[in-house]
Formats: C-alpha cells, structure tokens, sequence
C-alpha cells in the first residue's frame, strides 16, 4: 500500500487550513454587508495581531478566489446552523462538530436554556492551538463543551464519543464541514458508518468534494488551484465522491434520509438580490443525512 501524503494535521500540527478558512469567516464580518453568518468571535478568536491586520486591510483577502471561498464558508456555517436550531426545536440536545477547526459556534451558543451540550471532535494537535488561541483572547470555555480529541483516519468515531460523555441513546445534531477532504475515502467510510449508529432523530450534515472530471471548465480551473494551494499548506485533499453513489451509500448504512443542498440552493436561500453579487460556488457539495 502506497504511504499517504504528507498531512501537517496527522503529524500533530494544527491545521493551517483551518486557519485560513477562520480568516475569510473573519473578513466576512469587515467586508460583507448583509451578512450571512453574523459571528462576533471570529476576529476576537484569531489573536490581537492577526485581528488588527485584517481590520487595517481587509482587502487583502478579497481576490475573485477568496471572495468565492469565503461565500461558500459562510453558507455553509449557516446551513449547519440553521439545521441546528431545527433540530434543537425538536428536542435534540446534542451537537457534535467534527473537525471544529476554529469553529466558533459553541462560544456564541444561544441554546443555554434548552441546555445543548456541544462536542467538538478534532485532532489534538489543532484542538491544543485552539484552546491556547481561546485562552489568549480571553474567551471562557463555556459549561456545555467538551472538546474530544481524534484521528478519524486511526480512531472509531463511536469509541471516541463514548468516552466524552456523548448520550449514544439520545439523538444529536452533527456537522462535519470542511473536512472530509483531507481524509482518505476509507476514513470517510468508516465515520459515516459510526455516524449512521447515532439515535433515532439525529442527523449529520457534511461536505465533500465531486470528481474534477464532473466539473465544468471554469469550476475544474478554480478546483485546480485551491487543491494546489492546500498540498502547498501541507493538507492535501485525498478524496472525492461521486453525489449519487454517495447518497445511496447513506441510506444503505442506515439513514432514513439523504438530501443534497446544491450551491445553487444555497444561493437563493443565503445570496438572493444582493447587492455585492457575493455567491458561493465549486467543486463542494453539501449533503444531510437523517436517522
Ligand atoms: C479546513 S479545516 C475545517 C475546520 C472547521 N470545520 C471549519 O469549517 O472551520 C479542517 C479540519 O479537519 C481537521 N482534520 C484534518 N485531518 C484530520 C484527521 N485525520 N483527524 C481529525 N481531524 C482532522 C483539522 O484539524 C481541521 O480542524
């Protein structure tokens, strides 16, 4: 069997892709107006220096590719919300976030009187930088999180959770955004088939990549260079999947449910008649999966 690629992450690093895509959230809340996913802690988050930079000059990241990334970034932290409060209004009270990264939700988390409990899931290495970035900043880890450490190409999702305090007889929201990519097809398999073990009324949104060769021209050129600038970041992406195939995969695993959210879905329903034209786009598909 051929070594993987190298990963910064399954060395121990903190995930610089992580990183980058907190700084285009970021620069979401200097340049965007309205905005789609309204986030106090994203700047605050980053470090006083890194804060200061982008407030100075917010335009530093805002080429065509960035714009775009950044649109897609927003959509889909406000997709997984949005889900979320669906679900917390139908009593789950568990949500799981796999591959945090710098994810903010658990320190703007409004569900305190409905008591949800939220578990960040992420490599321990970037889970150190975070809580030392937290730390830094001055932002209190709130009563409700418990962050549980993992390597979804070695660790069993089920195991993990198990030990965290994780309810597995109660149902959960989970989200999984950004981070299928960096995994290779067989990790992918294996925490979707753990994810597919969850109660009754749980579910689980993720993205994934398409096949380059299901890309238009424009999309494949885009593609090309985000995938070269990930190698360069020292996180490669190592898997895509066909949306069909995927799909039916889901609901062989045991999901009741398997529904998409195309980006054009989430253009209408996030980007409609803007004035800034911002939109989101690309080789990323969003799928949900319900139990
Ligand atoms: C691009 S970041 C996305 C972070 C976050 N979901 C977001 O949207 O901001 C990718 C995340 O995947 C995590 N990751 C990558 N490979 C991993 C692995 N083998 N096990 C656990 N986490 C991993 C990284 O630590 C990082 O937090």
């Amino acid at each position: 069997m051929s070594p993987l690629p190298t990963n910064i992450v399954r060395r121990g690093d903190a995930s610089r892709s992580a990183l980058a895509v907190a700084s285009l959230r970021a620069v979401h809340q200097l340049l965007d107006e309205p905005l789609v996913l309204a986030d106090r802690i994203a700047l605050p988050l980053l470090g006083p220096s890194a804060e200061a930079a982008l407030r100075s000059d917010p335009f530093a990241l805002n080429d065509p590719l960035s714009r775009g990334l950044r649109a897609a970034l927003v959509a889909r932290s406000r997709f997984v919300e949005d889900g979320l409060s669906r679900c917390v209004a139908a009593g789950v009270r568990q949500y799981v976030v796999l591959g945090a990264g710098l994810d903010t939700f658990a320190y703007r988390n409004p569900y305190h009187d409905e008591e949800l409990q939220v578990f960040e899931v992420d490599h321990p290495g970037t889970q150190r930088w975070k809580q030392q970035l937290l730390a830094e900043a001055g932002i209190d880890v709130p009563p409700g999180l418990t962050f549980v450490a993992v390597d979804f190409e070695r660790d069993d999702l089920t195991h993990v959770l198990q030990r965290s305090g994780f309810r597995a007889d109660q149902p959960a929201c989970v989200s999984w955004m950004g981070v299928t990519m960096y995994l290779t097809v067989d990790a992918v398999l294996r925490t979707l088939r753990a994810a597919a073990g969850l109660a009754d009324g749980s579910c689980l949104c993720f993205d994934y990549r398409v096949p380059t060769a299901m890309l238009d021209p424009v999309e494949r050129a885009i593609s090309d260079v985000f995938e070269q600038r990930v190698a360069a970041l020292g996180e490669p992406w190592l898997s895509s999947f066909d949306p069909a195939q995927l799909q039916s995969q889901l609901i062989a695993l045991g999901f009741r449910s398997a529904e998409s959210a195309t980006p054009e879905e989430l253009n209408e329903r996030y980007f409609a008649r803007r004035k800034d034209g911002l939109r989101t786009g690309g080789s990323v598909r969003i799928l949900c999966a319900n139990k």
